[in-house]
């Protein structure tokens, strides 16, 4: 615990200014470790979280807690570092958030189903999939779609990865505040959700049971084990990347999708993006990418 003279001079009115030397270094060091960019309107927001965070580990200056994640051992930068990031990153998301993209995905899907080999599975993935909610929302809209082809068993699965580990533990839990559920048409609340109280639902165990959660930085796409995807769903993420980055991640990305498999990403999210082996899916509001040779 902090002694009481730090803690007074810790008061959330006396958060440190942070010289822009050291506002670059931090910069830097987020970029390099997950490809966000923190823009110097930002900078109050890297002030107040660090500050937050220091005030808690009784540290007084931004250069000695810099020092401390980029020195320290292993094992506690590590602890550290994803704490910062949960604190760090936007982990804004809602249930079905872009009306056209998940149209799209329901007509891929409808294809999918009609013409899949018995026992075929379809493989999804949820880049920066935040608290679940994509995730989830993917796996109400595929489960719908087999039932209106009225196949009984399903075979699919998605795989969900975000960055921050405390955002990954909430998805998994898949405990939502009633006014979050309460946008999902009701058909598919009755079916997909139970209510825990007049606050919260939770997502059935069924539908749980279709999203593995795991911690994937996309800086490390090259080491990810992903492969063979019908459907990379990536939207809302590379928004904080700079344009090159953005289009390596993508190209990426495409490396895993199938053959005939479809990529998709938010409308306006990356310009000017070319791939030998993409062609763009041409669907209204949306921005998508199929993938055309192997
Ligand atoms: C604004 S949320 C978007 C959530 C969801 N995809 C949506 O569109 O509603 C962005 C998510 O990207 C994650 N993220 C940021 N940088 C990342 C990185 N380098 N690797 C993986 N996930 C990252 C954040 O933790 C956050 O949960």
């Amino acid at each position: 615990m902090p002694s009481a003279a730090v803690t007074d001079r810790w008061s959330i009115k006396n958060t440190p200014v942070m010289e822009q030397e050291q506002f670059e270094l931090w910069q830097a060091l987020l970029e390099e470790r997950t490809g966000m960019t923190l823009s110097q309107e930002r900078k109050t927001f890297l002030e107040t979280s660090l500050s937050i965070r220091m005030r808690e580990l009784a540290i007084t200056d931004y250069e000695t807690f810099y020092e401390q994640l980029v020195a320290g051992s292993t094992e506690s930068k590590a602890m550290e570092w994803s704490v910062l990031v949960d604190r760090l990153t936007v982990q804004e998301t809602s249930f079905f958030r872009h009306a056209g993209s998940y149209a799209l995905v329901e007509e891929y899907v409808q294809g999918f189903i009609a013409n899949a080999k018995s026992g075929e599975s379809l493989d999804v993935w949820s880049v920066g999939c935040s608290t679940g909610e994509e995730p989830y929302s993917l796996g109400m809209l595929i489960s719908e779609q087999y039932k209106q082809q009225n196949i009984a068993k399903a075979y699919f699965g998605i795989t969900a990865t975000d960055i921050s580990l405390p955002t990954l533990g909430k998805a998994r839990r898949g405990v939502y505040a009633a006014r979050k559920v309460e946008h999902v048409d009701p058909r598919l609340r009755e079916e997909y959700f139970q209510r825990l109280n007049d606050r919260e639902y939770q997502v059935a165990d069924s539908l749980r049971d279709r999203v593995c959660f795991a911690r994937l930085n996309v800086m490390d796409l090259a080491r990810a084990p992903m492969q063979d995807m019908d459907i990379i769903f990536c939207q809302n993420m590379l928004i904080y990347f700079r344009r090159w980055r953005k289009k390596q991640i993508v190209t990426r990305l495409a490396e895993r999708l199938s053959v005939g498999g479809l990529l998709v990403l938010g409308p306006g999210e990356v310009t000017d993006f070319h791939h030998p082996d993409l062609e763009r899916v041409p669907f209204a509001d949306s921005l998508a990418f199929r993938r055309c040779k192997g």
